[in-house]
């Protein structure tokens, strides 16, 4: 459905991504894990129009994308929901989750995806009216998450949605995950969780410094020696 092929991203004289392939097949939860710095989010950003590639490809249902900018790429059905808390903190909840949608313009179809999306987050829904900014460091994750799923996305691309939650809501932020992938959409999630994220994954890419090491199925990475020692604390 989404495959990148050979892509090489530069910023200024930094080689970030150094030629990667990578397949994303519909309906599949496809992780990317590595350390810090490796490269995950220009990946992302890549994929999203938001980093130009110097050279490769990026195919979304037998299209090139390649260079495509970001609205366009929304429109087309890949969301991108950021690393970090990348919501709006002056805008209410509701507000965020309806510039989610800024790339749409069939009403009922919003209406009707608010309500989905406040099912997922029940969380969201009870504090509809609140700043976004005054929300915990979890809620906002799952603001920057639902705010994604506005745009009804076919790929949902999520940067390190764990980052900085206590275990407990990072098991609640993947049942999520899950359920999204459950309703048929498809998911590229980049983590530097890597235990977490192979046991959802339906297959795996380990990026080092701007190249992939290593791919298999989730259950079989999360069982590698090479990725127990790198990533799962030997
Ligand atoms: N805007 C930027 N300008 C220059 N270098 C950048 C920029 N963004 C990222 N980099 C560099 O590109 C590399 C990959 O970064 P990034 O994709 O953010 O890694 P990750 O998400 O895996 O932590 C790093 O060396 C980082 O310093
Ligand atoms: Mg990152």
């Amino acid at each position: 459905m989404l495959s990148l092929e050979n892509l090489q991203v530069y910023y200024g004289a930094i080689h970030a991504i150094k030629g990667i392939s990578i397949t994303i097949p519909k309906g599949k939860v496809v992780t990317l894990i590595g350390a810090n710095g490796a490269g995950k989010s220009t990946v992302l950003r890549a994929i999203s129009g938001l980093a130009k590639p110097r050279s490769g490809r990026i195919v979304y249902n037998q299209a090139e994308i390649t260079g495509w900018p970001p609205e366009n790429v929304v429109r087309q059905g890949i969301a991108l929901a950021p690393e970090g808390r990348r919501i709006l903190p002056h805008l209410t909840v509701f507000e965020n989750l309806q510039l989610g949608a800024y790339s749409r313009s069939d009403k009922a179809g919003i209406a009707e995806d608010i309500d989905k999306v406040n099912g997922l987050f029940p969380r969201l829904q009870e504090r509809a009216q609140q700043k976004g900014g005054t929300l915990s460091g979890g809620e906002q994750q799952m603001l920057a998450v639902a705010r994604a799923l506005m745009s009804r996305p076919q790929v949902l691309m999520l940067d390190e949605p764990s980052l900085g939650l206590a275990p407990k809501l990072v098991a609640e932020v993947f049942e999520i995950i899950r359920a999204i992938n459950a309703q048929g959409c498809t998911v590229l999630l980049v983590e530097q969780n890597a235990f977490t994220a192979l046991r959802i994954a339906d297959y795996a890419y380990v990026l080092e410094v701007g190249t992939i090491v290593l791919e298999g199925e989730g259950e079989a990475l999360l069982h590698d020696e090479r990725v127990r020692a790198a990533y799962l604390g030997g």
